[in-house]
């Protein structure tokens, strides 16, 4: 058999063969939220329908069954968890794509854009409500005492990030800790409630937790540079929009660290002008600086962290799954 890893997928056709292990548990979890997600309101029901067309990368929950799969056994709980983390995540991206005015998301209008704020809002709730209804037919609360935490800091880590709009004298540590809450908490959760209710013990739990993290935060990153540089046709969702929110995210953090005192004015008007022209205005100064090499590099160094994590795993397909994610998040392009 190939190593897994050594396929260091880029796409998302890519992934989806990294996922064949979990292919069979995937569908299952589809299965949910496919008989979960409907209304008997027809407005309702193509509201809630939309978001889930075609479909997201599915991170979450496959890092949720594989992170069981690596520590023990895929039960039933894991197929309703793996529902609820999606949906908790789909959830999160409705009320960000109005957070962040996005027009387009998962290759599709985004709810925001094809209907309007107010729908984006309460079906953003109906599915946060949705996945701990889910979360509670579990006969232990534990799953819903760590997913309620998690989503807490999630929009903790929204809230921080509104808080650091415009504000460009953000260090590298204050932006590590915000994606950390807004993207690297759920990852982390997903890994945990994997291991969990596989059976780990508190040690692999913890573990799988940080592997969880750790990833998340090199996901965000990779985000955050693809936001900059990558192509709307290929990653299927607005870019350009952290520029817009004048969000300071790795990459422009890097850079005003960088440059002279009497270069930074330069930077900051760039910032600051009206038009959309800022992405190529930054463009020769994130050259200058290798600002975006920068990003990458720390992306690469958390997707290190997260596979020593994961070392003491025994070897297994889904082992190596997780490694391959590893390599995934910093490579892809979607
Ligand atoms: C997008 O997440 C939001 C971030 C945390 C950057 P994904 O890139 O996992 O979105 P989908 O689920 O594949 O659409
Ligand atoms: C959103 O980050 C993270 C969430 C927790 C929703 P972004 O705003 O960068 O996500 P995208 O780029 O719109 O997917
Ligand atoms: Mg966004
Ligand atoms: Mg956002
Ligand atoms: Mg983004």
């Amino acid at each position: 058999m190939t190593p897994v890893a050594a396929v260091r997928p880029e796409t998302r056709q890519q992934l989806d063969l990294l996922y064949a292990p979990i292919r069979e548990e995937l569908a299952r979890v589809e299965q949910i939220l496919k008989a979960e997600l409907r209304s008997d309101h027809p407005f309702v029901d193509e509201l809630v329908k939309h978001g889930f067309r075609l479909g997201g990368k599915r991170l979450r929950p496959a890092l949720l069954l594989l992170a069981a799969q690596a520590c023990g056994r895929v039960t039933k709980d894991h197929h309703v968890l793996a529902a609820v983390v999606e949906m908790i995540h789909t959830a999160t991206l409705v009320h960000d794509d109005v957070l962040d005015e996005a027009a387009m998301r998962r290759h599709l209008e985004t709810v925001n854009a094809r209907w309007d704020n107010q729908a984006s809002v309460l079906l953003g709730d109906f599915l946060f409500t949705h996945s701990f209804y889910l979360a509670s037919t579990l006969e232990t609360t534990y799953a819903c005492q760590v997913i309620g935490r998690a989503t807490n800091i999630v929009c903790e880590g929204e809230l921080r990030q509104i808080d650091s709009r415009a504000k460009y004298s953000l260090t590298e540590a204050e932006y590590l800790g915000i994606i950390e809450a807004k993207t690297a908490e759920l990852t982390a959760c997903s890994c945990l409630l994997g291991a969990h209710y596989a059976g780990a013990d508190k040690q692999l739990t913890a573990a799988m937790g940080r592997y969880g993290r750790a990833l998340g935060i090199a996901f965000q990153i990779v985000d955050d540079l693809l936001d900059l540089e990558g192509d709307e046709a290929t990653t299927g969702k607005s870019l350009g929009t952290d520029l817009e929110q004048q969000k300071p995210t790795l990459p422009l953090i890097r850079l005003l660290e960088q440059v002279s005192a009497s270069e930074k004015p330069s930077i900051l008007e760039i910032l600051t002008r009206s038009g959309n022209h800022r992405r190529e205005a930054l463009q020769p100064w994130f050259t200058q600086c290798d600002a975006l090499g920068y990003a990458r590099t720390r992306a690469e160094e958390f997707a290190t962290q997260a596979r020593a994590e994961i070392a003491q795993l025994p070897e297994s397909a889904a082992k190596m799954v997780l490694e391959g994610l590893t390599y995934f998040v910093v490579a892809r392009q979607q």
